[in-house]
């Protein structure tokens, strides 16, 4: 599935959690890693761990997308082949508190990375969006021709514009090579338990949550109501185990190299599990009691969203292997092994 010949990968944010699963990725696969970050929302620390693995530390560049010299710099001296952009800030919460930061670090930031990306002649890009571009969907499972735009806060809208400036590039520019990977609902750790999702201050997200209800940090999930129409009146995710999510974007590089052009792929699982299921899941991967609430629906949420997966099967090769067992059994190894991350 992932033969391309060894490249130089930039990749913006690999110091966080998705991207220091698919630095593993890469540099297994064989690829020389640069990272570029400026650590906002993740340390240097979280690489040492990606040495451990691999045998292999990637160089760090610590720096902000909102530094064109520095990310001009970084192109001129490492002169990589390809970028994955997942660099951004992603708190759903904070963004509605804080849209500028949100367009201004996101957009404006991605605006610089392209521009450097134009500059050095770097044509080929992965980015990371997310399903969260869905907005509330009218039929399940969404692929990826359902409408997209109609998102309900700025960290949201910071992802349906990055698309749509990508789309006017690639329009304007047919020789970019563009991959676009909206993510379902990535959680777990990488199965050694060496790197795994370090969240700062209390998470909003449902995985860490549990885990920190599991060690003792809260004493109960809050589970944001029971009264939608899905199985068990809670809402219904599609969890995706976040090494899987990594292979995935070797797959699109992949399919960059023999399909030149602009691409739109799910990645999930294909399969939806609601809060109450992730909760004795996790349960029972980890043998811990963990207590949980029935409160008000949380504003913004939906029902039920998972993936129609079978695109990016189809084009990509590309399809996710572990179940919720194993997200959560790897989450759990990393969480009672880091009490406090990296
Ligand atoms: P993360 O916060 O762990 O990683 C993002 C990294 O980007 C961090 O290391 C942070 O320090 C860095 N960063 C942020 N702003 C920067 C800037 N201006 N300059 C340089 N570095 C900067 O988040 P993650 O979960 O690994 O997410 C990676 C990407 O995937 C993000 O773009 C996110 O929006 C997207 N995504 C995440 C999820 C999810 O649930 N985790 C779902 C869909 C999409
Ligand atoms: C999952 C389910 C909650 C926490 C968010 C972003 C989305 C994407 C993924 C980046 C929901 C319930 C949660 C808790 C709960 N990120 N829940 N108690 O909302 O699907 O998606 O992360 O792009 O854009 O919006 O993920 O993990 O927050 O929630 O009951 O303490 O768990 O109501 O049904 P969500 P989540």
């Amino acid at each position: 599935m992932n033969d391309l010949s060894a490249n130089k990968i930039l990749v913006t944010g690999g110091a966080g959690y998705i991207g220091t699963h698919t630095c593993v990725e890469l540099i297994e696969a064989g690829h020389e890693v640069i990272v570029f970050d400026n650590l906002c929302n993740s340390k240097a620390e979280a690489l040492l761990g990606v040495e451990r693995i691999t045998g292999v530390r990637p160089e760090l560049v610590v720096a902000d997308l909102r530094d064109l010299p520095a990310l001009i710099e970084t192109f001129e001296k490492h002169e990589p082949d390809a970028v994955i952009h997942f660099a951004g800030l992603k708190a759903v919460g904070e963004s509605v508190n804080h849209p500028l930061r949100y367009f201004q670090n996101n957009v404006a930031g991605s605006i610089n990375l392209f521009e450097a990306m134009r500059k050095a002649n770097v044509k080929k890009l992965v980015f990371s969006s997310s399903c969260t571009v869905y907005g509330s969907p009218k039929t399940l499972p969404i692929d990826e021709n359902a409408p997209v735009g109609n998102t309900s806060n700025p960290y949201g809208h910071t992802k349906y514009m990055i698309e749509q400036i990508l789309r006017e590039l690639h329009q304007c520019n047919p020789d970019w090579n563009i991959s676009i990977l909206r993510y379902f609902n990535p959680v777990g750790a990488h199965a050694s338990g060496e790197i795994g999702e370090d969240p700062h201050g209390v998470p909003e997200n449902l995985m860490p949550y549990v885990c920190q209800v599991a060690v003792g940090k809260h004493d109960r999930v809050r589970v944001w109501g029971n009264d939608y129409d899905t199985p068990d009146g809670t809402g219904v995710r599609d969890y995706l185990h976040v090494s899987d999510l990594a292979t995935g974007h070797l797959s699109a590089l992949n399919k960059l190299d023999s399909n030149p052009g602009l691409m739109f792929h799910n990645l999930g699982t294909g399969n939806g599990y609601s809060v109450l299921d992730v909760i004795e899941a996790f349960r029972s991967a980890s043998g811990q009691d963990i207590n949980y609430e029935i409160m008000p629906r949380r504003p913004g949420d939906i029902a039920a969203v998972w993936a129609d997966t079978s695109l990016a099967e189809k084009e990509l090769g590309w399809k996710a292997e572990r179940g919720l067992e194993e997200m959560c059994r790897d989450a759990w190894s990393w969480q009672k092994n880091h009490l406090n991350g990296f």
